[in-house]
């Protein structure tokens, strides 16, 4: 399974969604078995590492996702990815936008398909500071665990 985490800039939501799954998946028995990455729908940061805050925040909770680098969805995206997990809705309705004809259901929300929240968001912590970020990574890595765990009762 292929699974794409979509945010609006991929330098704050995605990359550390992308960070708590990947790091959920290799303490689970499924490492190497799904694949795992992350996009943005704007491409104001394409190439960038995450933002620092971001990655101060995933090391705070042992994960190191300064390697990463930021890019934009891609229509390629849509047949190489069984799931296109979104933060919010804005980013449901932007990516799509850009789905090939009879794609668009590959789309979800993040918190929603994980079975965290019914119709969930993951808030945009850009403009805000340290404890929204921790906010969003305790969202994001209880949805990886809830990945984790649907995968288990497969
Ligand atoms: P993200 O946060 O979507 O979680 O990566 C944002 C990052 C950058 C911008 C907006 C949101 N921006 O407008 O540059």
């Amino acid at each position: 399974m292929k699974l794409l985490l979509v945010c609006l800039g991929n330098i704050c939501r995605s990359p550390m969604a992308e960070g708590a799954l990947h790091a959920r998946l290799q303490a689970s028995p499924f490492a190497g078995r799904v694949q795992v990455d992350s996009a943005g729908t704007g491409d104001w940061h394409v190439g960038e590492p995450p933002d620092r805050r971001a990655i101060a925040c995933a090391r705070g909770f042992g994960v190191d996702i300064g390697a990463q680098r930021a890019r934009q969805l891609q229509a390629q995206d849509f047949h190489d990815f069984d799931w296109l997990l979104c933060a919010d809705r804005a980013n449901v309705r932007d990516a799509r936008q850009r789905a090939p004809a009879g794609m668009g259901d590959k789309v979800v929300l993040l918190l929603d398909w994980s079975g965290v929240m019914p119709d969930g968001e993951v808030p945009d912590p850009y403009t805000g500071g340290p404890e929204d970020f921790r906010q969003v990574w305790r969202l994001v890595d209880s949805a990886a665990q809830a990945v984790v765990a649907r995968l288990a009762t497969r």
